[in-house]
């Protein structure tokens, strides 16, 4: 089976969700046996379809403009028996530089006019190969694909030629340590996905539930806490996403709820090991609120209000305990001089970065 994969993302590899995506279902149906080529629309040079019908007419099957469409593309999309269209979802469809690829396929179709079914069409020139949908999303809702959806089956699936749609929201998450366990599987079943196109032409129910499974406990609650925050800190940063990635920035809480939010996901497991501890927090400055994280097989919970019998209380200012926890401050020498105190073991205190470093 030869498969010609065509990524239209924008942002390079390493950031792009959808070639993270795309890359493990490659992985798959080369496993299966596939011929695979992949090709970033971002390094080519794509001229628009103006709607001129030369490649209907005076040149049937060819188009007019000279460009990597018509010298490469297009000549490899027409040979290939299933092309892999992978997309970021953008305006709730297909990215423009994938609207202006598949607009340039227009000489595949011939102009006469047919009828099935009470409806009108366009016949096919030639052979076309199956097409695979793939797109990501930021949002995490699975509704937010509908529409490209019901655009995609209505132009390939008509006549048959759509083999499957592979959708994964909250794509953004991928990449995020603490997901790291639901991440894995995600892409393992992408590339599941990947051998069963090549093996049956579809993929399994089962496969796409993995894909679409909810990355956080609460995805909502998640983009409304450590999402908002992270997007906060970014405009007082004045940084973007990439360069708050880069620079290993941590969001900084503004609440309560965000404060635990935060712990949670920095929480790391593989370093608690056995530990079981209550961690008690009494703010005070801009946040005037106690709260508790309680660490147990590898697991921890935060919950508001004071603890019954902590095993460490630390009493800090609101603002000076977010600068410790963003990196702006060192908590050992805010301590030593007296920027907050804490009462209880405080070997705790001592492995606070160890517990939190992710
Ligand atoms: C211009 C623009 C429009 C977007 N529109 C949507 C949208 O309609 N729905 C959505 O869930 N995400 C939307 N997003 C978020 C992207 O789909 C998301 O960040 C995705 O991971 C980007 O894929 P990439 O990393 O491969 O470029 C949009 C992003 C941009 C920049």
């Amino acid at each position: 089976m030869k498969i010609f994969a065509v990524n239209s993302s924008a942002r390079p590899q390493g950031q792009s969700k959808t070639k993270l995506m795309l890359d493990h279902l490659v992985v798959g149906m080369r496993d299966a046996g596939a011929e695979v080529e992949v090709v970033d629309l971002r390094d080519k040079d794509i001229r628009y379809c103006i709607g001129c019908y030369t490649c209907w007419t005076r040149t049937p099957g060819v188009c007019l403009h000279r460009d990597d469409m018509t010298a490469e593309l297009y000549p490899k999309f027409l040979e290939s028996d299933v092309a892999v269209l992978a997309t970021p979802l953008y305006h709730f469809t297909v990215n423009a530089q994938m609207k202006a690829f598949i607009e340039r396929t227009l000489p595949a179709i011939q102009p006469f006019f047919r009828e099935s079914k009470g409806l009108i069409y366009h016949p096919l020139r030639g052979r076309h190969p199956m097409i695979v949908m793939l797109s990501v999303a930021g949002f995490p809702q699975r509704s937010v694909f509908d529409q490209l959806s019901s655009w995609v089956n209505f132009i390939y699936g008509s006549g048959g030629g759509l083999a499957a749609e592979i959708y994964r929201p909250l794509a953004e998450a991928l990449v995020l340590p603490f997901f790291k366990d639901k991440a894995d599987d995600i892409l393992d079943a992408t590339a599941q996905a990947g051998r069963e196109i090549v093996q049956t032409l579809q993929v399994s129910p089962a496969t796409m539930g993995r894909i679409t499974q909810d990355i956080a406990e609460d995805n909502n609650v998640f983009l409304k806490t450590v999402g908002n925050l992270m997007w906060k800190t970014c405009i007082e940063e004045g940084v973007t996403p990439r360069e708050f990635e880069e620079k290993g920035l941590v969001p900084r809480p503004d609440s309560l709820e965000g404060f635990m939010a935060v712990m949670t996901l920095a929480f790391n497991r593989d370093a608690a090991g056995d530990t079981r501890a209550v961690m008690q927090f009494v703010f005070s400055g801009e946040v005037e609120e106690t709260c508790h994280l309680r660490i147990a097989g590898g697991r921890i919970s935060g919950h508001a209000g004071p603890a019954g019998n902590p095993d460490i209380t630390v009493h800090a200012p609101f603002s000076v305990w977010m600068d410790i926890l963003t990196g702006r401050a060192d908590g050992q020498q805010l301590f030593q001089e007296g920027g907050y105190s804490a009462d209880g073991d405080l070997n705790l205190l001592m492995r606070m970065t160890e517990l939190f470093g992710r």
